[in-house]
């Protein structure tokens, strides 16, 4: 098969790295890629959200298969506009994809479908809004905008001076734009949380494991939220009991939500879900693999992942399965010193090679924000490389995902020491 994959981050060099396994593939192109992805797939000069140059592109060379990494072409249409031209498309189209490019789309089909989540107000005014704060404030608060915001767009407030800074830096500075049109005001939630994604195709579901992602900037979940900043594969919080009622009360009337409304939905769900007790609610969905997730989760693959969202794609997932090693895996996020506030960039890296070496095959390293300068490998983003390892238990994996990360070098390096924390204590 020739495969397409959209996207140029951590997530999309992790599916990379694992399509090349694949008997099935023939040739694997990405769009735009990065110099991890370019030592596995030729990679193409279209921005992701180029959709009208990838689908004329595509069509021309007769791609089989496109998979979408990251959410923005799905919110733009990408996946419809390909499907029009008859091209087989890893994704869902525009309607799906407004379970994440809508929080409050998703908040009020999540009440409508009955769908466990935090009791919420929608706001177009921010008159209206602060008043609403005013008058229900009583402790935490999480105020979102309503659009597509880099992952930014979510304050958790601790006080109400935060949540109306939050407000007004949403609605009157417009930081997110357009997406700032609209606020969800919503209850905090409190308790650990979980990352659960299915491949669907529209009509079943195939589970992958359990993974959590740690979004704050600071070891102890202290400071500012980023696109995350590790995950390990499978969370323990996770228990057999809670995976049967996520399916039940958070898949299943998803899917059923979709058939009813018309929406024909081809790729990835990702509940992100809030555990307390035996309480479960779901925080969000995304209608993408996760990042970092998918770079701990995509390594503890067995089976091959092409097959399955080539089903999932063509609509029939003719009762495929996936199977999954034992084994977990964590993989510790390198950022630039400053992020997810401003940094500098073009910082040459090191020691990629020493650290995957001496590992018996068991660290990755995936880049995430590189590029090359004067035919030297640097620092591009605020999220520099995706360091992941497996082993037989989580500490060993620990040991191991660390003891890579010391062997890779450049200047204002940051990463959290404390990733799996919370599986660690259980
Ligand atoms: P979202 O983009 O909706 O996933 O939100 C990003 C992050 O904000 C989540 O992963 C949580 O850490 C946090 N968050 C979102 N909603 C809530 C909530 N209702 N209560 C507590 N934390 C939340
Ligand atoms: N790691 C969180 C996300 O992909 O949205």
């Amino acid at each position: 098969m020739r495969v397409l994959i959209v996207g140029g981050g951590g997530r999309e060099h992790t599916l990379a790295w694992k399509l090349v396994q694949s008997p099935f593939l023939e040739r694997l192109y990405c769009a735009p890629g990065n110099p991890g992805i370019a030592g596995v797939a030729e990679c193409l000069d279209f921005a992701a959200d180029d959709v009208d140059g990838l689908k004329k592109w595509a069509l021309q060379e007769k791609i089989d298969l496109t998979v979408v990494g990251p959410e923005a072409p799905l919110v733009l249409g990408l996946a419809d506009s390909f499907r029009e031209a008859g091209l087989k498309v890893f994704g869902p189209g525009r309607a799906g994809a407004r379970l994440e490019g809508s929080k409050v789309w998703a908040k009020q089909k999540m009440k409508e479908w009955g769908i466990p989540s935090a009791a919420f107000a929608v706001f177009e005014n921010f008159e209206e809004a602060r008043s609403h704060l005013a008058r229900f404030y009583g402790g935490p608060v999480v105020i979102k905008a309503d659009g597509l915001a880099a992952g930014k767009g979510v304050t958790v407030a601790s006080g109400l001076s935060e949540a109306e800074q939050a407000l007004y830096d949403i609605m009157i500075e417009k930081k997110f734009g357009e997406a700032g049109n609209r606020v969800v005001i919503e209850q905090c939630l409190s308790g650990e949380e979980v990352s659960v994604l299915a491949v669907t195709d529209g009509k079943s579901l195939v589970f992958l494991p359990s993974s959590q992602d740690h979004k704050a900037i600071y070891e102890g979940d202290k400071g500012p939220n980023t696109g995350g900043m590790g995950a390990y594969s499978p969370a323990p919080v996770y228990t057999g009991e809670l995976a049967r009622r996520t399916e039940e009360q958070v898949f299943w009337p998803l899917l059923k939500g979709f058939n009813d409304a018309g929406i024909d939905f081809r790729g990835v769900i990702y509940a992100g879900l809030m555990i307390s007790g035996d309480k479960l609610n779901v925080l969000e969905y995304n209608v993408r693999f996760g990042d970092p997730e998918a770079q701990a989760l995509i390594p503890r693959m067995k089976s091959d992942l092409l097959p399955l969202l080539d089903a999932a794609a063509g609509g029939d997932l003719k009762g495929l399965d996936a199977e999954w090693r034992e084994d977990p895996a964590v993989c510790v996020v390198l950022a630039s010193r400053g992020y997810p506030g401003s940094y500098e960039k073009g910082f040459p890296i090191d020691g990629i090679d020493e650290a995957e070496q001496e590992a018996e095959g068991r660290v990755a390293v995936f880049h995430a924000g590189t590029t090359i300068k004067d035919g030297r490998l640097v620092t591009k983003g605020g999220r520099v490389l995706g360091v992941t390892a497996w082993d037989e238990n989580l500490r060993r994996a620990l040991d191991r995902v660390y003891g890579a990360c010391d062997k890779i070098k450049f200047e204002g390096a940051y990463y959290r020491r404390d990733i799996a924390h919370r599986a660690l204590k259980r």
